[in-house]
């Protein structure tokens, strides 16, 4: 059995080269535009001192100046306090308020970036032997609506709708005479191409982030089948991790919906009486009943990503 060597975390630890010199800032590579704590604070100091210098030297100076009309009443010393603590109040205001919204602007910027990398990995996954293209990212819509209807959490959907789309990242380390091959594999090409889970895993172990995380689990038990006659570890029933039971049905679905170099595409009636037919020996029969209830929202993701041909790789899932 294949062993999984998680890759190292980065992080402080990790942060030096094997040469020993210091990593480069990854805000020097313009990777974490939100990483401007000490700027931030910076500027809220200035904008303090400048407010609050301003505030004293031109109160005391309006004092002055009136003084020279007759006595300044005292209920005037206790406005000119009461009107630094307003002003201060709202300059404070406004600064945080700018800042926040830069740094919640950054935010979003820095994790679309990171969700347009995992639909372009998906993408070159895809690349060779994806005649029309999308397939993987119909797979991540697809998913999503199941987890939707089971019922699962909203962020995990989210999460799975991204992690569906890498479930067959491993492909990349197969062989094109064997992922373009038209005719059936003979048991050694099989096992060949059933490595694809375990090198995709392989690729994604070791991750700390949920996304990555739960992109590894698709992609070691998304060929998982109910009854332990799967591959690549011959888990069943709940063993198999629900992301991948989910997967599993969304992605023989498409498959079989699709033209590929071994065969005509089926029609989606024929493919559904498949599914159907292999609930509960490859399917788990509950996410099959889910599946066939999100029938007809997934037959309409599929003509609208179909339309849009190989450009939907690049499109976001479609969040149930
Ligand atoms: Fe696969
Ligand atoms: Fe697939």
């Amino acid at each position: 059995m294949t062993v999984f060597h998680p890759v190292p975390r980065t992080g402080p630890k990790a942060d030096r080269t094997q040469t020993g010199k210091a990593n480069p800032a990854p805000a020097a590579m313009g990777l974490t535009p939100v990483s401007q704590a000490s700027r931030i604070a910076n500027r809220f100091l200035v904008w303090y001192l400048v407010a609050s210098i301003t505030w004293i030297l031109g109160s005391d100076h309006l004092v002055t100046f009136a003084e020279q009309f007759g006595k300044v009443p005292e209920w005037f010393q206790s406005a000119k306090g009461l009107g630094y603590v307003i002003v201060l109040g709202l300059v404070l205001r406004g600064a945080t308020r700018t800042y926040v919204e830069g740094v919640e602007r950054a935010n979003a910027a820095h994790i679309e970036s990171n969700l347009e990398l995992v639909r372009r990995l998906a993408l070159a996954a895809e690349y060779r032997d994806d005649e029309t293209g999308g397939h993987n990212q119909r797979i991540g819509t697809y998913a999503a609506i199941v987890g939707a209807k089971l019922n699962l959490d909203p962020k995990f959907c989210e999460t799975l709708s991204y992690a569906a789309l890498l479930h067959d990242l491993g492909k990349i380390g197969v062989p094109d005479s064997l992922l373009l091959k038209p005719g059936p594999f003979d048991a050694d090409e099989r096992a060949a191409m059933e490595l694809h889970t375990t090198l995709g895993a392989e690729i994604l172990s070791g991750g700390f982030h949920p996304l990555v995380e739960m992109s590894h689990t698709v992609a070691l038990t998304h060929h998982e089948r109910w009854d332990g006659s799967g591959y690549p570890q011959g888990l069943s029933g709940h063993d198999i991790p629900m992301e991948g039971r989910i997967v599993a049905v969304c992605d023989v679905y498409d498959a079989l919906t699709s033209k590929r170099p071994y065969k005509e595409a089926w029609s989606t009636e024929e493919a559904v009486a498949e599914i159907v037919r292999q609930s509960g020996t490859h399917f788990d029969p509950l996410v099959v009943d889910a599946f066939l209830q999100c029938r007809a929202e997934i037959e309409a993701v599929r003509k609208n990503l179909e339309s849009c041909g190989k450009a939907s790789a690049l499109r976001m899932p479609v969040a149930a």
